[in-house]
């Protein structure tokens, strides 16, 4: 059977009608649409371009978009001022400091500065906590968006055998936490795991988080396998060209003959992100006005 190639803009798509439905109804209630800022340290080139593209989506969803840019030699107490204003400041019902911030700056005490209630990346202790309870937390959005994939594909997860390649607080860990929810059994594998081929051959959904360019290659997958691939690396350039291709951290060709389903890069998990983030907004925006989460999402 020929493998599916997982539509992640389409997936985003729908999403993000969904949620620019649901605003309406929103601001009929409290009097105000949901706001979102974000903060961007520094003129790294590729978290301009993400930062601009949330600006936009927020936007198109009929909700609020604040933006803040500081420069990379800024204080860390200036930064830590702008968290307390946004904190403190109604119409804001989502927070974002992108990440990773410049050299110098303390990211962990940074973070641990949001207000979880507006915390729509789900990275502060609290919400983190709040994850691994089972209460009701606010989820990191790359990982979020690889559950309702999976959910849509496959329905029911339980007793799947999900491995996780990366660890990182955005995704890997969260991504664990979800599946476990969801009655996987999940294995958690990193740059130190013993033998990752073999423990991806007992995967029936793998999750790549690791940044290694086409490093999960195609005969490491079990037959019928789902894969969900959240790597976004640049190749070297071409001879001729200016820039290298963008790839995940699976060789999608090798895989496909393998897998039942598989997101593409671009196009598949990088896609959904911004679309969860607003729906994270969404949901911060209805818990803080002390109204039931939205429907559907
Ligand atoms: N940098 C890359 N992805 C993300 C994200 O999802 N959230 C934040 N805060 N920074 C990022």
């Amino acid at each position: 059977m020929a493998a599916d190639v997982i539509d992640g803009k389409a997936f985003a798509a729908g999403l993000r009608a969904r949620i620019a439905k649901a605003v309406p109804a929103f601001e009929a209630a409290t009097g105000r649409v949901p706001g979102l800022a974000v903060v961007l340290v520094g003129d790294d080139a590729a978290s301009q371009v993400y930062v601009g593209a949330k600006g936009k989506a927020t936007v198109a969803a009929g909700m609020k978009s604040f933006e803040y840019r500081l420069p990379a030699d800024a204080a860390q107490d200036e930064l830590l001022a702008l968290v307390a204003r946004l904190n403190a400041d109604p119409t804001v019902d989502g927070i974002l400091v992108q990440l990773p911030l410049p050299k110098g700056f303390d990211e962990k005490r940074v973070i641990a500065a949001i207000d979880p209630d507006k915390d729509v990346d789900g990275i502060t202790p609290t919400n983190a906590g709040r994850l691994v309870l089972g209460a009701d937390a606010l989820v990191s959005c790359t990982p979020l968006g690889c559950l309702m994939m999976l959910r849509d594909l496959l329905g029911d997860l339980s007793g799947l055998d999900a491995v996780i390649v990366g660890r990182s607080i955005l995704f890997g860990k969260p991504m664990a936490q979800l599946l476990l929810q969801a009655n996987c059994t999940v294995t958690m594998a990193h740059s130190r795991t013993r033998d990752l081929p073999a423990v991806l051959r007992r995967a029936d959904i793998v999750i790549a988080a690791i940044g290694q360019p086409e490093y999960i290659r195609g005969d490491w997958l079990k037959a019928g396998a789902v894969v969900l691939d959240g790597g976004i690396n640049r190749l070297p350039p071409a001879p001729g060209k200016a820039k290298g291709r963008i790839v995940g951290d699976v060789a999608f060709d090798e895989a496909l003959p393998h897998v039942r389903a598989i997101t593409p890069v671009p196009g598949g998990v990088g896609a959904t992100t911004i679309a969860c983030l607003l729906r994270n907004t969404l949901v911060a925006a209805h818990r803080r006005a002390g109204l039931a989460d939205p429907e559907g999402f």
